[in-house]
């Protein structure tokens, strides 16, 4: 049996794990990147030619919980780096609806552990209908991982705590470095282009040790916040990914009833909800070089306006130097400016402390909740 590693000083995993973050990071983008050369390195990681590469015609993500979240946003990172449909599966539903997929695709299936029973099933049924496989996995030389076509390793480090938060981080960085990959092989993505990109990735590590400088404030939320039985969380375009795992993060931990969904599907329905007894937690971040960011972020502050109106408590997310959200939301947590696509990377860790701050004010067993266990090997 391996030995559990250090707490690290850390009362808990979760709290270890949400703080290891920037490291993991740094290991997941540094041997995969180089500015000089200028190149993305994975071609012996991916292990499909740039001539099969330039023939894909479609994207399928399949994975569970957190690591479906992942693959949500990874949907954004491949269509917008690249012209290329992306369809995202519940591993646990791939199959049932019979996927009319085949050659000429890739399948990436995502998994932190590499053992999902879920999502190594759906790996055999893509490869059997003639697709690639792409495992992204944090465990070396797990089943998924042996199984693939190429393997894309999440370096987070081991993750013990039954809740994963260092492996989503690691996840959707992996997916950026395989959308710009990609985009690269297809001839998508000039110099300039790879070259900015390349060195947001090199400043991420940093931005998200400045978000964890949250925590305090997180903790101070959560005094305020845990004798709520609901909560809301909502997030647009990218973000709405986020909002789903801050709302499972919250939910698995804590025992409190939380939901993610589109922020602009609150007036089809869940605005009846919408009250002093239930908490909005709104990613209202705003990256100003993109257009199509910019309209989304002044459809959120309307959204927040609305909520007020309707008497609810407002925690929002916002980009550094927000006046306006802080102006109107009851509370405000900052995040680092980031472009729209990286930005979910650093949005999740204060909803990581938020949902860890509020389980341990209800005195609850953190990294073990009740009825679940760490990797779920049967279907
Ligand atoms: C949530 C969580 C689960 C896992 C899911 C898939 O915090 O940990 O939702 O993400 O069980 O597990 P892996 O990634 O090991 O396939």
């Amino acid at each position: 049996m391996p030995t559990k590693p250090d707490k690290n000083g850390f009362p808990h995993y979760m709290l270890k794990e949400i703080f290891d973050q920037p490291k993991g990071l740094e290991d997941t983008i540094l041997p995969r990147v180089s500015l000089d050369p200028l190149e993305l390195r994975l071609a012996d990681q991916v292990r499909i030619s740039p001539d099969e590469l330039r023939q894909v015609r479609r994207i399928n993500v399949v994975a569970s919980g957190t690591s479906r979240h992942a693959g949500m946003a990874g949907q954004y990172m491949i269509q917008n780096l690249m012209h290329l449909p992306v369809d995202v599966d519940y591993a646990s539903e791939f199959e049932y609806r019979n996927p009319l997929i085949g050659k000429g695709e890739i399948t990436i299936v995502i998994t932190q552990s590499g053992e999902t029973a879920d999502t190594t099933a759906a790996q055999r049924v893509a490869q059997s209908k003639g697709s690639r496989t792409i495992a992204i996995s944090n465990v070396v030389d797990s089943t998924i991982a042996r199984e693939a076509d190429g393997v894309l390793y999440t370096h987070a480090g081991p993750e013990i705590s039954i809740a994963s938060t260092k492996a989503f981080t690691a996840q959707m960085t992996v997916l950026f470095l395989f959308a710009a990959y990609l985009a690269r092989v297809r001839g998508e993505l000039d110099d300039a282009a790879l070259r900015g990109w390349i060195q947001e990735l090199l400043g991420l590590p940093q931005k998200t040790a400045t978000v964890l400088k949250s925590s305090r404030q997180c903790e101070k939320l959560a005094e305020r916040y845990h004798d709520f039985e609901d909560f809301l969380f909502l997030g647009r375009a990218i973000h709405y990914p986020i909002a789903m795992d801050g709302a499972l993060k919250l939910k698995e931990v804590s025992y409190i009833h939380a939901e993610g969904y589109p922020t602009g599907e609150t007036k089809h329905g869940p605005n009846a909800l919408i009250d002093e007894h239930l908490p909005v937690v709104i990613i209202a971040t705003c990256d100003r070089n993109d257009p199509g960011a910019v309209v989304r972020y002044e459809k959120n502050v309307a959204n927040i306006r609305q909520f007020k109106q309707q008497s609810a408590k407002v925690i929002a997310l916002a980009t550094d130097g927000d006046a306006e959200v802080e102006a109107i939301a009851d509370h405000t947590i900052f995040i680092p400016q980031a472009p729209e696509l990286l930005s979910p990377i650093l949005e999740i860790v204060p909803l990581q402390l938020f949902a860890y701050y509020m389980t341990v004010k209800k005195g609850l067993d953190v990294d073990r909740p009740r009825n679940l266990v760490k990797s779920v090997m049967l279907e």
